[in-house]
């Protein structure tokens, strides 16, 4: 049932004055008395993984494999579906996190991923099992508990205390499961995840995995809906209204009276407006939908220099106690599109100096850090750049809360084009989640969908769907990439009309077409080039750098820009792509493994092109000289200068000498052609006749030593916090050596690790990750036999012969009996890597417990609260071959072993399990054209972290981040 309620407040409005503060990124809670008992907990740390299998059940831990399966019987997960499978020689990952990024490259992966051995041609690296064991307190009885999944790619199944949630298939979209009925409160939880990464979404790489932020959220049974509020604002002549709309949900089995106060902060906290709706009531399991007006006078706006954000915080008030308090930040600023003057922001034109982008970064693939999402955002408005398209998905949540922070435009872009009821439901989810956020200054309902943007039914495709959006968001205007058939098809309908590529069609003509339809470049450039290389090296897959290489459908960034800021109907442009991505390797294929349309590297390394960007986007005087001078053996030959610049005049000198003045033309560059000569290039910019700025570049020496450079000193002490750091080397004078290679090992110590490494070379096929692997063998054979008492057995020998004893762990009603039992199993030790680790994870089996490796006593009376302990295998009384596991155990007070009839426990046919662990390598790469990066992450501890950086030949460099 739906409530609607309208009210009319306007309240007194305090003038704002305060900048924005810094707030924490992954913040967890605040205090409970504050927000009526809401708390959102991050979920991100200790989740044990390990690979499933897309075509075998049995290698697949087999959920369904009970007799009654999860779909026939509720809390029926079996295998490691189940609440207390044994997951202790599964490996240990904290969110986010996508496997794929460190598995290796193979030419049968496919090539529009980054050929990653994953896929439907490798089924034991394609699903990912991940279950985390959590607690929940006996005070959390009665609150209404969920668990919200930011992103799994993809399709996903959840399971807690063996109970199943749920799947979702979308690699990108939000969801949650109510977990309150199935949770042990006072007691440990257990979740459980199965994650299918067989089939592809996109033709680009999409990683695998839980590769966002899992939160755990607890609130009243009355509270605010998840994505259950909405501020709209009108800008008036000195203030601005405020429709705050809230959902609230009564999940109680209670009906519910209740008033909710609405209040507007501005970012010091002050409370500028508020406002009360009265009276209110909800039956038991229902929900509705409840506006408040408020006003805001002289209000602060949202611009992209001064993103300044406002907080409605919606409280809830029932029987006299605050039950809820949700917070919701948001802007206050206009938008309008034009069709003959493009886009304006706060009524100012603003030309969109847009990039496409995809997620995925070096060294974590798409399980991208929140602090890595900030920096990039960062890079790209350091170019000038004012908006990102989120191609060709919805964005991580706090990629928008770095754009609302930082002042940079988003066009928020649906997944899946079609109007089934999942489809719809995809893009509702995209449009509730992110409907708040200023930045979002237009939705994107697809791209190219070449069967239909040209004819009749994408023309009713994109209605129905254009429809059914501008219902759940009336504040924003709609398109989608066109990538033809200008004037026929999806085009016709579309509120603002997206161009992808001019190449594919007549800008104009369209224009003249439909003289009312605001448009927009959803879709330019693909300019594609290698950092650093500057002779076209088609061995290694490398380009060159200079503005020159494009596909059939692209063009240069200067031709780009140059044709989109003669046409002002059209709002702006979107290039592809901000940064390099893996997958998409055109114009080759294997063995490069990464696009090269980035106009900074995957890293986020700019290459050249971010300088022209840069002169003619940016506002700021810009002079920037390439290529490097380290030409050794070109003596005399004749090198291609070129230079972005926005100064209206550059002279280059070689080695002091001129060679010419030139005046620059807009939205151009300037070329010379040089006989090289080792020494300087120097180039001096004049505007108004004055030199305004210089650049240069030098033959350098041979490397000396290396450094390290930390985008930030400090990093947060969260266990989510990352230090971005670039690794160069320099010569005997401190200058970089540009086309250097050197091979970097690092080391790390302190409360900080490593968690990739990258150098924005599109054909490495150097690993991003250096991470141990850990795998199981099984122990078989077991037996068992009572005795009268447990000291000095001569039963737990090496050859002593059990073969009379009764077979053990076989069925699931065995009773351990009242007197102490030897228990006996074996397995099999394959070939040795010397580097690998043996344990024996323990489960309990009675009171107290004995653990002896063929015949040597390995742990005495571990207790049964201890037991589930890893055990390390000694590797001197390691055998060859089979090796024998003997447990002497003292059985519980009443008797009963834990293997007793216990229905949850049936999948166990084991103790224990023997853990394999081959250590991680070394964490190193080498340079390319010059550098490379290595993030590091806190583990959660305050501290010193220090990074060690070693390359033969070169003077280490030591770096020490707070
Ligand atoms: C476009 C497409 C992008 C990317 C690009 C490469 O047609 O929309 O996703 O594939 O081509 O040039």
């Amino acid at each position: 049932m739906k409530i609607q309620v309208q009210a009319l407040f306007i309240v007194t409005i305090v003038f704002l004055s305060a900048a924005l503060p810094q707030k924490s990124m992954a913040q967890t809670t605040s205090s409970k008395t504050a927000t009526g008992g809401r708390e959102r907990l991050l979920m991100d740390f200790d989740w044990h993984f390990a690979f499933g299998n897309a075509n075998d059940p049995a290698k697949d831990f087999d959920p369904g494999g009970s007799y009654f399966s999860y779909l026939a019987k509720a809390g029926n997960g079996a295998g490691a579906a189940a609440a207390d499978f044994d997951d202790s020689s599964w490996r240990v990952v904290n969110l986010p996190h996508d496997w794929a990024v460190a598995l290796p490259f193979d030419e049968r992966g496919s090539a529009s991923h980054g050929y990653k051995a994953i896929g439907e041609n490798f089924p034991a690296s394609s699903v990912g099992w991940y279950r985390k064991t959590f607690s929940i307190p006996a005070a959390d009885l009665g609150k209404h508990i969920t668990v919200e999944f930011d992103g799994v790619f993809r399709d996903s199944q959840v399971w807690v205390n063996g109970f199943y949630l749920g799947r979702e298939s979308s690699g990108y979209s939000g969801f949650s499961y109510d977990l309150t009925g199935y949770l042990n409160y006072g007691g440990e939880n257990t979740m459980a995840v199965r994650v299918d990464a067989s089939l592809e979404e996109g033709w680009f790489y999409e990683g695998a995995g839980i590769y966002r932020h899992v939160w755990l959220v607890k609130t009243a049974p009355l509270h605010v809906a998840k994505w259950g509020t909405f501020v709209m604002t009108k800008l008036q002549t000195n203030s601005a209204d405020v429709t705050a709309q809230a959902t609230v949900k009564n999940d109680s089995t209670n009906d519910a009276s209740f008033e909710i106060r609405e209040t507007i902060l501005n970012a010091d906290g002050k409370s500028l407006a508020s406002g009360e709706l009265k009276n209110l009531a909800l039956k038991a399991g229902a929900s509705g939908e409840f506006s408040s007006m408020l006003a805001v006078s002289h209000p602060k706006l949202w611009s992209l220099e001064t993103p300044y954000l406002h907080k409605l915080v919606t409280t809830i008030i029932s029987e006299g106690k605050v039950v809820d308090r949700y917070e919701t930040p948001f802007g206050i600023r206009t938008l309008r599109w034009d069709a003959n003057e493009g886009f304006f922001l706060n009524g100012k034109r603003v030309e969109l100096k847009g990039t496409c982008d995809h997620q995925d970064a070096a060294g974590v693939g798409v399980a991208v850090p929140d602090a890595l999402n900030f920096f990039r955002v960062e890079q790209l408005k350091k170019m000038g750049s004012n908006a990102i398209r989120t191609s060709h998905n919805p964005p991580a949540p706090e990629l928008l809360d770095a754009c609302d922070r930082l002042g940079m435009l988003v066009m928020d872009e649906n997944r899946e084009y079609g109007i089934n009821p999942q489809e719809l439901d995809e893009l509702k989810d995209l449009i509730l989640r992110d409907r708040n956020h200023p930045c979002v200054a237009i939705w994107s309902l697809g791209n190219e969908e070449w069967n239909i943007e040209s004819n009749v039914k994408g023309a009713r495709v994109t209605q129905t769907m254009q429809t059914f959006a501008q219902r759940l968001d009336p504040t924003r205007r709609f398109t989608v990439a066109i990538s033809g058939g200008w004037g026929y098809g999806s085009s016709t309908v579309i509120d603002v009309m997206g161009f992808n590529y001019f190449t594919h069609g007549n800008n104009d003509e369209y224009h003249q077409q439909f003289p009312n339809k605001p448009s927009v470049a959803t879709e330019d450039a693909s300019t594609f080039s290698t950092r650093g290389i500057y002779v076209e090296d088609r061995a290694h897959q490398h380009l060159t750098a200079y503005d020159t290489n494009k596909p059939d459908w692209g063009v240069t960034a200067e031709e780009s820009w140059t044709h989109y800021a003669a046409r002002s109907y059209v709002a702006g442009l979107f290039q592809w792509t901000g940064f390099d991505y893996r997958g998409e390797e055109t114009p080759f294929g294997w063995p490069a493994i990464s696009s090269q349309f980035g106009i900074l590297d995957t890293c986020g390394f700019p290459k050249n092109n971010f300088y022209y960007y840069q002169a003619w986007w940016s506002g700021k005087p810009v002079l920037h000289l390439f290529p490097h001078w380290n030409w050794p053996g070109k003596e005399g030959q004749d090198i291609d200068v070129w230079v972005f610049s926005n100064c209206e005049e550059v002279e280059l000198f070689l080695n002091g000498r001129s060679l010419g003045r030139k005046t620059m033309p807009k939205n151009s560059h300037l070329e010379w052609n040089v006989k090289y000569a080792p020494g300087t290039l120097l180039a001096r910019g004049y505007t108004g006749g004055k030199e305004i700025l210089t650049d240069k570049v030098e033959t350098t020496g041979v490397p000396e030593k290396i450094q390290l450079t930390p985008h930030h000193q400090t990093i947060k002490a969260d266990g989510e916090d990352v230090a971005i750091i670039t690794a160069q080397v320099n010569d005997a004078q401190q200058r970089r050596v540009p086309d250097a290679t050197n091979e970097i090992t690092f080391e790390i110590s302190g409360p900080g690790k490593i968690i990739g490494v990258g150098n924005g070379d599109p054909s490495s096929h150097e690993p991003d990750q250096y991470i141990e692997s850990v795998n199981s063998l099984p122990l078989t054979g077991w037996r068992s036999k009572t005795m009268d008492n447990a000291t000095n057995r001569p039963e737990t020998a090496f050859d002593f012969d059990d073969s009379s004893w009764q077979t053990a762990f076989s069925n699931s009603n065995e009773d351990g009996g009242t007197q102490p039992t030897i228990y006996r199993g074996s397995f099999e030790l394959p070939q040795k890597a010397s580097a690998d680790l043996y344990s024996f994870s323990l489960r309990d089996l009675g009171r107290e417990q004995s653990v002896y490796l063929n015949g040597q006593l390995l742990a005495k009376y571990v207790p049964r609260e201890h037991s589930r302990q890893e055990i390390n295998l000694v590797a001197d009384i390691l055998r060859p071959g089979k090796n024998v596991v003997a447990i002497v155990v003292i059985p519980r007070q009443n008797g009963r072993g834990n293997r007793a009839s216990d229905e949850s426990r049936k999948n166990f046919a084991s103790p224990g399990q023997i853990r394999v662990t081959t250590p991680a390598g070394d964490w190193k790469r080498s340079l390319f054209s010059g550098l490379a990066q290595v993030l590091v992450q806190s583990t959660g501890q305050p501290g010193e972290i220090k990074l060690t950086a070693k390359s033969p030949g070169v003077a280490d460099d030591v770096l020490k981040i707070q």
